[in-house]
Order: C-alpha cells, then structure tokens, then sequence
C-alpha cells in the first residue's frame, strides 16, 4: 500500500486536524485508535489524508526529528511543540507524498499565520525550504540507529539482543504502512463471493495468505462503510495474524471456552464464526472496552456471556465450571503491530515491559487450574519480545508439572514470515502480510 496521495484538500482544515491528533497523542498520551472519532466525522478521502500525516509522523517521528534539528538555529520550546509538529507534518509530506513542495510549505505557513504563533511564520518557511534544498545531505547525515530506523532506541536494543538476524528487517517492517485486512465471516458470507462483490461494487481486488482461509487483504484500504455488507455482518478488519487464534485453539460442537482478555472481541467474533455452538465466557478487566464485544456480538450474531473483570482475580467472577479451551491474548507491548499502531514508539516506554511480563504470567498462572485436564490454551501476543513470548512460556513449563507444549501444525499456520525455533510460533511483520504476533498452544495432562 502507497503512503503517495496527490489530493490538496482545502475546504477541511486537514492538516490542523493532524496537527490536534499529535498534540493529543504526543501530550495527552493518548492512543491514535482512541483519536479515530476525529477523522471517522470526516470525508473518507479527508479522513484519509489526515490519518496518512497523523500516521505518518508519528511512524517517522525520531527520523523526522533527526532532520529538523540542524535545520533550526536554536530548539523550540516545550511550549512551542505545535510549531515542532507542524514542521514535522511538512517534512513528512516533503519526503513521503506527492503534494507539491510549494503546497507544503504554503500550507504549514498558512496554517502558523492563522495561529495565535504567528511569529514563527518566517521560520517554518525557511526550515521547510531549507529542507526541500539539502534534503539529500540532510538524509545522507543521518547517523544513529534511531535516527536512521525511526524507532526509539530501547526497541531497538531489544529487537537486536532478541532477534540478531532479523532486526533491521523487523525494523523497517514497521515503516510501511499495514494492510488493511478483512476477515469473511463464513456463516454470512464466502470468500469468492465477497471477493466478487468488492471487485463489482468497490473495483477493488484482494489477495489471500496461504493457509489463513477467512482472510482477505485489500489492495486499498477503505473505509468500512464503503465495503459491501459490513452492518450486515459479512465481515471484520482483522489482520491475518490476529485470524491464526480462533483457527489454532480450533472450536468444537459443545466447547465451553474462557476468553480471558476478550475485548473488543476480534477473536471472540472469530471463535463464533468457526463454531457457533460454543458456550463462551467473554471477560476483560475493561467495562468500556467489554461493550465493543457486545456491539460486536450484535452486528456479527453472536452472543457471549460478559464478564467485566480482572482474569487474575479468579474468585471475583469463576463459577467452579471448568473450561474445555482457553484463550489468553494478553496485554503486551504491541511490539508487533507497531506498523498498525506506529503511536506504540512514543506511548510505551522500556520499563513497561517487565510489569507487562508479571501481568501475563500472573494471568497465565491463575488461569491455567480453571482448564479441564485434556483442554487447551492458547496463549497469546502480539509482542515480538522474547520475554513477553516464548521466555514467558518456557518459564510457564518448566514450573507446571501438567502443562506440555503442544506442536502447532504447519497447515495451519502461514507459510512465510514464521519462526518456529524456542517455543511456541513467532509471526514477524511484513508489507502485505500479516502483523507479528505468537502464539503457543498449552495442552493439560489429563490424570
Ligand atoms: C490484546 S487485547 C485483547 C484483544 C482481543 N482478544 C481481540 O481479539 O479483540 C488485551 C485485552 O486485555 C485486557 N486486560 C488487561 N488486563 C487484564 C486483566 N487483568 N484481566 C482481563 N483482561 C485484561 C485489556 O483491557 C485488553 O482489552
């Protein structure tokens, strides 16, 4: 998919809106997916554009950083970092799109003029021309990792001490921007009929990943209420790696299954779809976030027993009935979806990672005894951390006397893009693929 679009939208004030998007997030701390609301009002082809800048600066933001600096005689002000924003937004647009040069840096001078900042006209304007000459030099100078991958550097480290061979690869993977992918929900729909219905009512086309049936990745992203039949229920956004959860835990007639960390219900949704005769506990520490399950749930046609709570408080909401299968897509890093959600490199920070790590062993251990012995769980990440994965699970084993690591089979899992060694399987992100996720299938010893 293109980060290149050439539309000069004037009526909407496009750019401002990106520019509160940053401010919001970079802050506020907030998450761009919590900010969606401000463009979902928009034309699709607006809210477009401002969540190609949003998105965009934000996924090159230590880069873009990096290049400003020896463009500005002396460092803005903390005060001032609308101003920063805004030349950031120009750079992005200079280095990654196709509207015009002139157009970029009329519009970022406009924009500062109609500010109450109107000081710094004259400076973005210089900054921005300056940049449009020395781009090259500017690109070429870059020196550190940070700089030159756009990344902060602890993720770097990180990713370099876990995976040596693949790093930069990982690395650049998060530049690109990430597919849109759909899940056919198979009760409603089928993929060669939806596949049809996209061509004829959308001219779009789609490509499927071997070995991840329901999935569809569109050639284009689009807005969902363009797509055929979505209040209808014929389909999710989910990415392909996400579709590996219901397809891996593989939901029989009659299961009774626990969805420790349910919401806003993508893999539950999924569950239903492969199995609708499942009785499923639906849980998850967030009230606000458990109601996407259910708005889910009505939209898709399916109905699962809420639970708002925390997974490890186990006396606080456990009826004593055992479960047949669990699913524990805990919370974590989001290392892996950081191409989807690239807001991820400036809202976590390194010491997240080990309170993360005791969450999930702490959910993973005291959901383990409310499993039938025989059952099956899956646990879950869309990390690309060692210790969030498959040192978490190593460590689960070697202190759960009947846990035993069950072999995911080839054939259903995608063909490239995997690692298998350690633990569990490890999904790395790649452009028109899928996000990186892991997963490892538990097995309880029956007797
Ligand atoms: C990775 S998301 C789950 C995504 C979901 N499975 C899906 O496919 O749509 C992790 C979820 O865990 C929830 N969570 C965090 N801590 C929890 C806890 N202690 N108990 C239950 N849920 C928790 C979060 O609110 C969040 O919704």
């Amino acid at each position: 998919m293109s980060n290149k679009q050439n539309h000069l939208p004037d009526n909407v004030p496009t750019r401002k809106i990106a520019l509160n998007i940053l401010l919001e997030v970079l802050q506020q701390g907030q998450s761009l997916s919590s900010l969606k609301h401000l463009t979902d009002k928009l034309e699709p082809r607006d809210g477009a554009f401002v969540r190609m800048l949003s998105f965009g600066v934000l996924r090159f933001y230590q880069q873009l950083q990096a290049l400003l600096k020896p463009l500005m005689k002396k460092p803005l002000k903390a005060k001032d970092l609308d101003i920063q924003l805004t030349m950031l937004i120009g750079l992005f647009q200079l280095m990654h799109t196709r509207v015009p040069d002139y157009a970029v840096v009329d519009a970022a001078v406009k924009q500062v003029r109609k500010s109450r900042k109107k000081w710094a006209a004259n400076m973005v304007n210089a900054v921005l021309r300056n940049f449009i000459r020395q781009q090259q030099a500017l690109v070429d100078g870059l020196k550190t990792d940070e700089a030159k991958f756009a990344h902060p550097q602890w993720i770097i480290d990180r990713l370099k001490q876990d995976w040596p061979q693949n790093w930069a690869a990982l690395l650049e993977a998060n530049l690109s921007p990430a597919p849109m992918t759909l899940r056919i929900n198979l009760q409603r729909s089928n993929v060669a009929d939806y596949l049809n219905a996209l061509q004829n009512e959308c001219e779009l086309t789609a490509e499927q990943l071997v070995n991840i049936p329901a999935a569809l990745i569109l050639s284009e992203a689009r807005d969902v209420r363009q797509l055929p039949g979505f209040s209808q229920g014929w389909f999710s956004v989910q990415d392909a790696g996400a579709q590996l959860a219901a397809q891996i835990l593989q939901p029989a007639a009659g299961d009774i299954i626990l969805d420790a960390c349910a919401a806003p219900g993508g893999k539950t949704a999924h569950l239903y779809e492969l199995q609708p005769d499942i009785k499923l506990t639906a849980l998850d520490v967030s009230e606000q976030r458990l109601q996407r399950v259910e708005e889910n749930g009505q939209r898709l046609g399916f109905k699962p027993q809420l639970i708002a709570a925390d997974a490890a408080d186990v006396d606080s909401w456990w009826d004593g009935k055992a479960f047949d299968k669990i699913l524990l897509d805990v919370p974590c890093s989001a290392s892996g979806v950081i191409r989807r959600h690239p807001d991820i490199k400036q809202l976590r920070r390194a010491d997240d990672i080990q309170a993360l790590v005791e969450l999930q062993r702490e959910i993973l251990l005291k959901s383990w005894p409310l499993l039938k012995p025989g059952g099956r769980l899956l646990y879950a990440t869309c990390s690309l951390f060692k210790a969030e994965n498959q040192q978490q699970i190593e460590w689960f084993l070697e202190n759960t006397q009947d846990a035993e690591l069950i072999e995911i089979p080839a054939g259903g899992l995608p063909q490239t893009h995997i690692e298998t060694s350690g633990a569990g399987v490890q999904l790395f992100p790649s452009s028109f693929s899928h996000d990186g996720f892991y997963y490892a299938l538990l097995g309880k010893k029956a007797g």
